[in-house]
C-alpha cells in the first residue's frame, strides 16, 4: 500500500495555497483552489486532490492560466447564461459561474449556465453540493482531454467527461453523485504503471483497440458500460463544449501538451429549484426516505451494506475533516518542500511512458 501521512485540513489548505501563490496565482484564486482540493481529498477523491498541485503550479508558472481573468456574465434569456472565464484558474471560474447560476435559478426556477474557456475545474461534486446546500437540485458536466476510445474504435475521441448530481435532503448533507464516464480514471493506470501491476481487462485498450491487462500498453480508456457510457460522454461533450462554441471531441485541448496556453475548456450547470415543481420540505423528506429505504435493503453476499450513491464520499468527508486526511507521503513532501513544481508535465504525451 502507498505510504501516507495524516494531514489536518487546515494545514493541507495552507500548504496548497502557499504553493499556488508561489507559482503566481493570486491569493483569492489560490484560496479557492486550495478549498476545492482539500474537499476532494477529504471526500476520498484523491485523483482530484493535492496530487494535482504540481501540475497546476507548472501550468500557472508557464502562463497557461490567466492570472487576472476578466470573468464576464452574459445573460442570454430568463434562465440561461454564458460565463466567459478567460482561462482563469478552473476552480475560481467554476465557483463564480455556479454563484451566478444559483442566482438565476432562484429567480426563474431553473438555470442553464455554460462556462466558456476555463482551465481544469477538478471534482464536480464540489459545485453541485454547494447548490444543493441552498435547496437547489444541481447537475454539472464538463469536457476533458481525449483519452477514451469510442465503443468499437481504436483511436481516442472523447474525454473522461464527468457528470455530477446533487439534491437537498432534510437532515443530512445533500446526496451527491459524481463520476467520470470511463471505467477508471487515468490516474489509476499511472498508479498501476508505477507499481508494475496488471489492470483488469475492462479498464483500457492497447493501440490495436484490444482490451489489455498491461498498464504500460494502455493507449485509450474504456467508457463505462460500453455503448452506454460512450453515449453519456457524447452528451457531456455536446452540452459542455459544442453547445458553447468550444472545441469538441478529439480537438479538446490536452492537459499536458502545451502548458503555456489556456485550455479553453467548457462546463455546464443545470440547476432546478424544486419549489417550482413540488413542496420543498416534502421533497427533502422524500430524499431521506429514499436513503433509509436503500439502507434497509438486504445485503448481497460479499457486501457490508448498501450505500446510497455518493455515501462513501460523504462518510470519508465527515471522518477526514474531523480526524485528518490521508495524503500520499510523496505529495506531502513536495508540498512542504521549496520546489514550486517538478517540471514533469510540460509537453508530455499522457500515454507515453515516463522515463
Ligand atoms: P468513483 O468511481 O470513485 O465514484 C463514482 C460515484 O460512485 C461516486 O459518487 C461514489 O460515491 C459512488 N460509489 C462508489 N462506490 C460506491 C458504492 N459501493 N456504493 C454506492 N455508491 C458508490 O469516481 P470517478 O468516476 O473516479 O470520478 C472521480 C472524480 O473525478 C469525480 O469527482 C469527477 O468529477 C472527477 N473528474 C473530473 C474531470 C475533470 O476534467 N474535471 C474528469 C473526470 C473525472
Amino acid at each position: 500500500m502507498e505510504e501516507t501521512v495524516i494531514v489536518q485540513p487546515k494545514e493541507l489548505h495552507q500548504l496548497i495555497q502557499t504553493k499556488l501563490e508561489k507559482s503566481g496565482l493570486k491569493p483569492e484564486h489560490a484560496n479557492e483552489v486550495a478549498k476545492h482540493l482539500v474537499f476532494a481529498d477529504a471526500n476520498g477523491i484523491h485523483s482530484h486532490g493535492a496530487v494535482r498541485v504540481d501540475y497546476y503550479a507548472e501550468r500557472i508558472a508557464k502562463g497557461g492560466v490567466t492570472l487576472e481573468p476578466k470573468i464576464t456574465f452574459e445573460k442570454t434569456g430568463p434562465s440561461t447564461g454564458i460565463v466567459h472565464g478567460e482561462n482563469g484558474v478552473g476552480q475560481f471560474v467554476a465557483l463564480k459561474s455556479l454563484e451566478y447560476a444559483m442566482d438565476v435559478a432562484k429567480e426563474s426556477g431553473v438555470a442553464v449556465v455554460g462556462v466558456r474557456r476555463m482551465s481544469h475545474s477538478g471534482a464536480l461534486s464540489y459545485y453541485v453540493k454547494k447548490a444543493a446546500e441552498q435547496d437547489l437540485i444541481a447537475i454539472s458536466m464538463c469536457q476533458s482531454d481525449p483519452m477514451v476510445v469510442p465503443f468499437g474504435g481504436k483511436e481516442n475521441y472523447f474525454g473522461t467527461n464527468p457528470i455530477a448530481f446533487a439534491a437537498p435532503r432534510k437532515v443530512g448533507d445533500p446526496v451527491v453523485f459524481d463520476m467520470a464516464t470511463t471505467v477508471q480514471a487515468w490516474g489509476k493506470i499511472l498508479d498501476a504503471r508505477s507499481k508494475n501491476k496488471d489492470i483488469p481487462d475492462t479498464w483500457a485498450v492497447d493501440s490495436e483497440g484490444k482490451p489489455t491487462t498491461n498498464p504500460h500498453d494502455v493507449h485509450g480508456l474504456l467508457p463505462i458500460a460500453g455503448p452506454k457510457g460512450f453515449g453519456l460522454m457524447m452528451m457531456v461533450d455536446i452540452l459542455s463544449g459544442m453547445l458553447l462554441g468550444l472545441p469538441f471531441g478529439k480537438n479538446v485541448s490536452s492537459m499536458y501538451n502545451d502548458l503555456t496556453k489556456g485550455r479553453d475548456l467548457g462546463q455546464i450547470f443545470i440547476l432546478i429549484d424544486p419549489k417550482r415543481f413540488t413542496d420543498l420540505e416534502q421533497f427533502k423528506e422524500n430524499i431521506e426516505t429514499m436513503v433509509s429505504d436503500l439502507h434497509a435493503i438486504p445485503v448481497a453476499e460479499g457486501f457490508k451494506q448498501v450505500y446510497y450513491p455518493g455515501e462513501i464520499n460523504q462518510l470519508n468527508f465527515e471522518n477526514y475533516m474531523a480526524n485528518g486526511i490521508p495524503i500520499a507521503t510523496a505529495i506531502y513532501d513536495y508540498l512542504t518542500s521549496d520546489t514550486i513544481h517538478f517540471n514533469q508535465y510540460g509537453g508530455s504525451n499522457a500515454f507515453a511512458e515516463k522515463e
